[in-house]
């Protein structure tokens, strides 16, 4: 290990365990891809950790090793899965009704999967009002309920000799809500979990079990989780890094792709209407106006703070920005999605861009899963703590200290995040100055 390292980072000894709520379209998407790619059935496409390499000092140097060959990562051949579901069926069959993967394909892989059993989940009906499912735990209080998730991590270990975890939550998206008194520190948490708060949702008593057991959190949904003081103070009391919201994959990805764009060029938006199609679960789910609301604010923060009205009223003073996803079951997993951006240009000429993206949420989130799972245990091996806003680049809504705004524009995210694995390994940070080669 070279000796410039400014964190010391912990090798990646033994196996890792993967702890998944919720083991739906994108949890089982994600397995089978790695119980693929073990097998040399397909290629990790799409995941940085595994195909993208990183430029490391000056570009005379000719140094551009793999992100996988830089930093010491755990292997993907190394991971071991869990997972809750409210839902009985395992990996297998959870695989075969998400419809998102070739039968043939999956009947390769059938063995693994099928050994995946979804423990009884943490479920309550007024956070997910569109799914009713047998396999729920009974307890008489959400502290109980958090007892019994330690529990089932703690077999989970003992079962599969995993080393080190790390939860990711692919559940439902949850119906929104703000943060309140009870999640304002973890003494009032711990007291309203004790009390059975409403106001405590579920996918919090997971991230509390996993961060007591000082097992790092990423959340793929635009649920709050994590993004509260009181689970925030308990992942740095307990050394955990967290990062989330909610997965940018399809129409979110588009969008930071294209406003940044639009931006650089000082070209005006006056509209940017968004609408998908989505027959999977997550799209029932969706349709519930609860859960759709939660997703609302996610896609709808990002294109304000890409174009910073505040800066350039003339611009981005008046855009009229609209999201909607229907839910229409005939697509299943293979989404379609439109967008229309009205935009101006010099003299304030309207020109329009339509973009028809007929993608598959759950190919575009599984490589997302794999890359959290591996950097957050990067993160947690070099005793990085907290949120990990480096992790952006994988969110719709990045977490972020509460005194800044977040990042949205992909590529500042990049930097970012190939900037602190620089920075981890004491490489130099690459400013792309380049005024040296001119001497
Ligand atoms: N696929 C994408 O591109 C994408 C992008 C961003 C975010 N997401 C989010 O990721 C999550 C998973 O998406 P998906 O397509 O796999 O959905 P899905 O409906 O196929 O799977 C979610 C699973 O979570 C289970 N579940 C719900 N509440 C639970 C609980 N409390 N405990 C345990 N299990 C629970 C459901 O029974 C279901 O099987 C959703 O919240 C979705 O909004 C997905």
């Amino acid at each position: 290990m070279a000796t410039k390292d400014n964190v010391r980072i912990a090798p990646a000894e033994g196996k890792l365990g993967v702890l998944l709520p919720g083991m739906g379209a994108v949890s089982t998407t994600f397995i089978a891809g790695v119980e693929a790619v073990k097998r040399g059935l397909g290629a990790p496409i799409g995941s940085l950790t595994q195909l993208a390499t990183i430029r490391l000092g000056k570009r005379t140097e000719g140094r551009t090793p793999r992100i996988k060959d830089f930093v010491p990562l755990a292997n993907p051949s190394d991971l071991e899965f869990g997972g809750w579901d409210i839902y009985e069926d395992n990996a297998y069959e959870a695989a075969r009704k998400a419809a998102v993967l070739d039968p043939a394909l999956l009947e390769k892989i059938r063995e693994p999967l099928e050994k995946i059993h979804p423990m009884d989940a943490v479920f309550e009906q007024d956070y997910v009002r569109r799914l009713h499912g047998p396999n729920v735990k009974e307890a008489q209080s959400k502290m109980e309920k958090a007892e019994m998730l330690i529990d089932d991590i703690r077999q989970f270990k003992a079962r599969t000799g995993v080393s080190r975890m790390v939860m990711v939550w692919c559940g439902s998206t949850e119906v929104f809500h703000r943060p309140a008194d009870v999640h304002q520190s973890l003494k009032a948490f711990e007291a309203g979990l004790q009390k059975n708060d409403p106001r405590i949702a579920p996918s919090q008593i997971y991230a509390y079990a996993a961060l007591k057991l000082g097992i790092p959190h990423a959340n793929g949904a635009p649920n709050l989780t994590t993004d509260t003081p009181a689970l925030r103070e308990l992942a740095r009391e307990r050394n955990v890094p967290i990062c989330g919201k909610d997965f940018k994959t399809g129409q979110t990805f588009m969008k930071t792709l294209i406003a940044p764009g639009l931006k650089a060029r000082m070209l005006g938006l006056s509209g940017w209407y968004s609408t998908n199609i989505l027959g999977n679960r997550d799209g029932e789910v969706l349709d519930d106006p609860g859960s759709f609301k939660s997703k609302e604010e996610t896609k709808l923060s990002v294109l304000g703070q890409i174009l910073q009205p505040d800066l350039y009223p003339d611009l981005y003073g008046n855009v009229f920005h609209s999201v909607r996803i229907n839910y229409y079951p005939p697509r299943g997993d293979s989404k379609e999605g439109w967008d229309n951006i009205d935009i101006f240009g010099w003299l304030g000429y309207p020109m329009q861009i339509k973009i028809n993206f007929l993608c598959r949420d759950s190919i575009l989130a599984a490589p997302i899963v794999l890359d959290l799972v591996l950097f957050l245990d990067l993160a947690h091996r070099a005793g990085m703590r907290g949120i990990q806003e480096w992790l952006s680049f994988y969110f719709k809504a990045p977490m972020h200290a509460p005194n800044l705004y977040p990042e949205h524009d992909i590529f500042i995210q990049l930097m970012k995040l190939k900037n602190t694995l620089r920075w981890m390994r004491g490489e130099d940070l690459i400013t792309h100055l380049g005024l040296e080669y001119y001497d």
